[in-house]
């Protein structure tokens, strides 16, 4: 069986990443593949840990934090994405190893060194679409979207280092979207940078 692609959306807090997920997933569906769709953090028991902790309003040392989010996605990775893409499925993740990369980069930590670790650690996704958006816009959308805030990453002048970071990651496997167009202008985008991947292998 051929392995399935592994594509992943990143960006700031408020770029779209969500709403593209599942138009690109019902796209892809469309076309005849088999698609699975994930997030992190995971769905498993540290991806939850995280997840209370950041609606909890509570911070961790950026190390500590750096620790959880690498254990989450080894988990993530062997037992959901890894299992996927063997049985040829397109697996369709928001947010990866590039999150890791800028969001604790831009807690003080390293950013070049967090990408070296995570490209000997994990599988490399073969596209990641980094939906572009200036940090205030995210963040006014973010609050439009209501819910609970996220105070320890939802704040502007962490979301322009968080933007800054996504900005300075230079990868040919890297796809640049500007993420604030109207959400159909934004899916076109994604959906012709897919295809182009898909003619070059
Ligand atoms: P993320 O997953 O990156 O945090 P979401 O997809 O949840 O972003 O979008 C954040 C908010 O902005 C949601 O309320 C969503 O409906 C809205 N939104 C998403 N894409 C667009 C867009 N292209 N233009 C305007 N609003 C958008
Ligand atoms: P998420 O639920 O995707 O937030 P949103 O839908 O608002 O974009 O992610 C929760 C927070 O965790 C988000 O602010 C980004 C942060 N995060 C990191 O700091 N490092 C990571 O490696 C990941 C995956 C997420």
């Amino acid at each position: 069986m051929k392995r399935g692609s592994f594509l992943v959306l990143e960006g700031i807090d408020g770029s779209g990443k969500s709403t593209q997920l599942q138009r690109l997933a019902a796209a892809l569906e469309a076309a005849g593949h088999a698609v699975l769709a994930t997030r992190e953090p995971s769905d498993g028991a540290i991806g939850r840990r995280i997840r209370e902790m950041a609606r909890s309003g509570e911070t961790l040392p950026p190390e500590q934090e750096l620790e959880w989010f690498m254990e989450d996605r080894a988990e993530h990775v062997r037992e959901v994405i890894q299992p996927a893409l063997a049985a040829g499925r397109t697996v369709l993740c928001d947010r990866y190893y590039l999150s890791t990369v800028a969001y604790q980069g831009a807690r003080g930590l390293d950013w070049q060194a967090i990408l070296a670790e995570s490209e000997a650690r994990f599988p490399r996704p073969d596209l990641a679409l980094i939906l572009e958006i200036d940090a205030a816009s995210g963040l006014a959308r973010t609050r439009l979207r209501g819910g609970a805030a996220d105070p320890a990453f939802e704040n502007l002048e962490f979301l322009e280092r968080v933007a800054a970071i996504f900005a300075a990651i230079d990868r040919p496997w890297i796809a640049r979207i500007d993420g604030s167009r109207d959400p159909d202008s934004v899916a076109s985008a994604i959906n012709a940078a897919v295809e182009s991947r898909d003619a070059r292998n």
